[in-house]
Order: C-alpha cells, then sequence, then structure tokens
C-alpha cells in the first residue's frame, strides 16, 4: 500500500523514481532502467527539460515526422509533425503530393484578436457599476502601460475593454470583457498579466468610490483569466481545381467530388460524424501545433468550442462543387505563437521553426490550417473511396511487428507479404509464427 510522500519535488531526478519504484513499481528494476535510459546523455539538455514542468522523471518521446511537398501560397514547406498515430504522416503526406499537382493550398488569416476576462461578483445597481466603470477605464488602462510597453512596440497590447452585464444569465455576474493583439506571442501570459492588473485596480478603486460605500455594495472580482474560446483570431485554408482533375484510379472526378461533399454535409449535419470528421483535422493540427512547442489543448479547447459556436457541434470544413470547379477549405480559430512559451526553449521546436523557414505567428497560423485541411481530405477521401482501414492497418503493420519483437529480416518479409494482403492483428501474427517455425 503506497504511502503519502512530503517534499517530493526537493528529491532529485534519481531519488523521485527510487520513490516511485518502492511505492508503485514494486521495484521494477527494468521499469527504473527504462525510466533512466530516456535521459538525455547531455545533462544541460536534461536540465533544461527537467525544468518545463515539476517533478520531472525523465523524458516522453514521440516521432517528430516530416510531411514534405506542402505548396502553400506559392511557397513550398516540409511539415514538421509530432504524433503517436501511426498513418497521420503518410496521409498529410499523400493530401500535400495530391494538392502539389493541383495548385496547391490557399490560406490567409481573417483576424488577430484575442479576449479575456474579468469575472465579477455586483449585486448593486447596474448603472452605477457602469458610471464606475466609464471612470476608472483610464486608471484600468495605466495600469498596464508598463506590462504592455513592449507589447505595443511590437504592434500589439490591449485593443479595448467593455463592461458586460451578464446577470440575466447569472445573477450579479458582469465581466470586464477585455481584447488583445498580442502579436507573434500566442499571448496567454501576457494577456493573464494584463487581467489580474485590472482585477487589483479595479478592487482598489472601488474602496472609495462613494455609490458604493452609501450602498455598501463594491464590486468583488471572482477570477480574470484569458479566455480559450477565440472566434475572432481565425484562418482560412482552402484547395480548389476542375472537378474532372479529381479523377483517381478507379473513379472519375465526378463521382468523386459528389461523394466527398456529401461527405462533408454529413459532418455538417451529424455531430456524431463531426467530431470524428474534425479529429481527422485535429490530427494535422495538433502534430505541427505540439512540433512547434505551441499549447495543443488550448488549441483543441478553441477549435472545439468554435465548431459548436451556433449551438450545434458541426464539421470544420466545407466543401462544394461550383459549375465544374471543385472547392474544400476549413476556417478556424488559431492562437499560436512564434515567440514565448516552450517555442524558442524546446531545442526540437528550434528545429521545426527553421524546417519552416522562420514563420511569423500568421504564417504559422496559416501553415497549421493547411495541414488540418489536408489531413481532412485525405480522411475523407479514403473513407469515401478504399474505406479507412487498408492504409491505416498498412501503417499499423510496423507496430504489431513491433509488439511481437520482430526482427529485421521478419519484418522486411512480412511487409512485402501484406503488400498484396489485407493487414489484420491476427493475420501478422500468423505470418510471423510462420516464418519462425
Ligand atoms: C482517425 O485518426 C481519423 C479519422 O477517423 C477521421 C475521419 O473519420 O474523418 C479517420
Amino acid at each position: 500500500m503506497p504511502s503519502p510522500v512530503s517534499g517530493f519535488s526537493k528529491k532529485t531526478k534519481a531519488e523521485k523514481i527510487a520513490w516511485l519504484a518502492s511505492q508503485y513499481l514494486e521495484q521494477d528494476l527494468h521499469a527504473i532502467e527504462i525510466l533512466k535510459s530516456y535521459w538525455n546523455q547531455d545533462p544541460k539538455l536534461q536540465q533544461l527539460h527537467d525544468d518545463f514542468i515539476e517533478n520531472t522523471l525523465t523524458n516522453f518521446y514521440l516521432p517528430l515526422g516530416i510531411a514534405p511537398n506542402f505548396l502553400i501560397n506559392n511557397k513550398l514547406y516540409a511539415l514538421p509533425m509530432v504524433t503517436e498515430e501511426s498513418s497521420v504522416v503518410a496521409a498529410a503526406s499523400n493530401a500535400a503530393k495530391f494538392w502539389l499537382d493541383r495548385g496547391g493550398f490557399q490560406a490567409q488569416v481573417i483576424s488577430t484578436v484575442k479576449n479575456g476576462q474579468v469575472h465579477i461578483n455586483y449585486f448593486g445597481k447596474t448603472a452605477e457599476l457602469t458610471a464606475f466603470f466609464n471612470q476608472i477605464k483610464p486608471i484600468l488602462i495605466e495600469s498596464i502601460a508598463d506590462t504592455q510597453r513592449n507589447m505595443q512596440k511590437r504592434g500589439g497590447g490591449l485593443i479595448d475593454m467593455i463592461l458586460v452585464d451578464s446577470t440575466k444569465d447569472l445573477e450579479g455576474y458582469y465581466q470586464l470583457h477585455c481584447t488583445f493583439e498580442t502579436g507573434d506571442a500566442m499571448g496567454a501570459n501576457f494577456i493573464n498579466t494584463c487581467l489580474e492588473s485590472f482585477a487589483n485596480t479595479l478592487e482598489k478603486e472601488a474602496t472609495t468610490y462613494n455609490a458604493f460605500e452609501a450602498a455598501n455594495k463594491f464590486p468583488e472580482v471572482v477570477m480574470s483569466i484569458l479566455s480559450n474560446y477565440v472566434p475572432d483570431c481565425t484562418v482560412k485554408a482552402s484547395v480548389t481545381c476542375k472537378v474532372s482533375e479529381l479523377a483517381q484510379k478507379n473513379i472519375s472526378g465526378e463521382e468523386f467530388a459528389t461523394k466527398f461533399v456529401r461527405a462533408i454535409q454529413i459532418a455538417k449535419t451529424e455531430p456524431r460524424r463531426a467530431v470524428t470528421h474534425n479529429k481527422g483535422a485535429m490530427n494535422g493540427i495538433d502534430a505541427i501545433v505540439i512540433a512547434t512547442g505551441n499549447d495543443f489543448r488550448a488549441v483543441e479547447a478553441g477549435v472545439h468550442s468554435y465548431a459548436a459556436r451556433d449551438g450545434k457541434y458541426t464539421s470544420l470544413t466545407d466543401a462544394c462543387v461550383e459549375g465544374d470547379t471543385f472547392h474544400f477549405w476549413i476556417e478556424i480559430p488559431l492562437a499560436v505563437g512564434t515567440v514565448g512559451g516552450l517555442t524558442r526553449l524546446h531545442p526540437m521546436a528550434k528545429v521545426a521553426f527553421k524546417v519552416l523557414q522562420q514563420p511569423d505567428a500568421q504564417e504559422l497560423m496559416k501553415i497549421i490550417a493547411v495541414s488540418g485541411l489536408a489531413q481532412n481530405f485525405a480522411a475523407v477521401r479514403s473513407l469515401t473511396t478504399t474505406g479507412i482501414q487498408k492504409g491505416h492497418m498498412k501503417m499499423h503493420l510496423m507496430n504489431i511487428l513491433n509488439q511481437l519483437a520482430a526482427s529485421s529480416e521478419e519484418k522486411e518479409k512480412t511487409i512485402s507479404h501484406f503488400t498484396n494482403q489485407a493487414v489484420t492483428h491476427s493475420a501478422v501474427v500468423t505470418f510471423v509464427n510462420l516464418l519462425r517455425n
């Protein structure tokens, strides 16, 4: 039975592992060895990773792959992708190649406004809070003068703040709704620092405001935090070609376009399908968000809430045929940065930025949106033609072989055998056993 621990964060990595082994790993020497074997050889580099979070024991690897041949606004990119899912990079590469031959991807940033709120309780008269807010607004703005100086030099900073009366939804609930430009930073720290200054200043000013004193009703800050719902920080990516250019092996362009557009309409109509449909796009989006050291939970939260912005969860992508032309596009909110956070700290993220030719935040938004569109294209294309399992299981074959600890020779023979055979777990096991006997 494990016992509680105190002062855990003060222990060295080796001590933490020893504690874990004694309490939860039954002194499993193999597990201890694995944990330590993932330490970086270079102590300085390991220290860097140790410091990213609290209580680091070791590192957790995910593969970083490259999907080449992405033509975006006439510029050729190779996309660094970090993912655990075997078919994602292959699917992205296929989609990139497909569209490379058909004019590539177009992408444009629509807007870059982020937001955050100071959430307030106030049980007095709305008119009094409004008058107070109007009076102290310049003081609130002044309170972040130092904080936003550098951001302003880079063209960012506070855009505006308004008092929102949300008492219809929740008694006594008001918000200071603030909008920001954060340039090449994702901006979470900047926004949260500004919001906390507003909150402190607001409460301080309230203590000496006559109308509040007279009624003995003061506004009280509940919390101050940015919102990951960023419907005004959006990017659009698209592809277009003649319907006839969509012709593939066993399917005419017209038939493919009809099936493809129908699949999108289904995702737009049925939330159950939309969630999986969008998950396919997120396969492409998250992989680059992670490779560039950005906050994938923020992106996930923002994108899915955007997909439900009209009250019903729906597809992030859309498609249509107009005359003889096929159009396919995605529009998503993306709060990502090319400075700040881990973006310039994680050595792999730095390499990823180099591969991407040092994009600014807007360029990165475009690249990520394109990756999402490409991934969704690849998934829907497979689903409406061959089915997804053929490609998926082909890619999964190597995972099965590794589970079976197959040798290089066994791998080679199995891959060759399954070139024209359906891959299933049991078929692979049978084949490898046959080889071994
Ligand atoms: C699997 O990771 C993603 C798909 O399920 C997406 C989709 O169904 O569109 C294949």
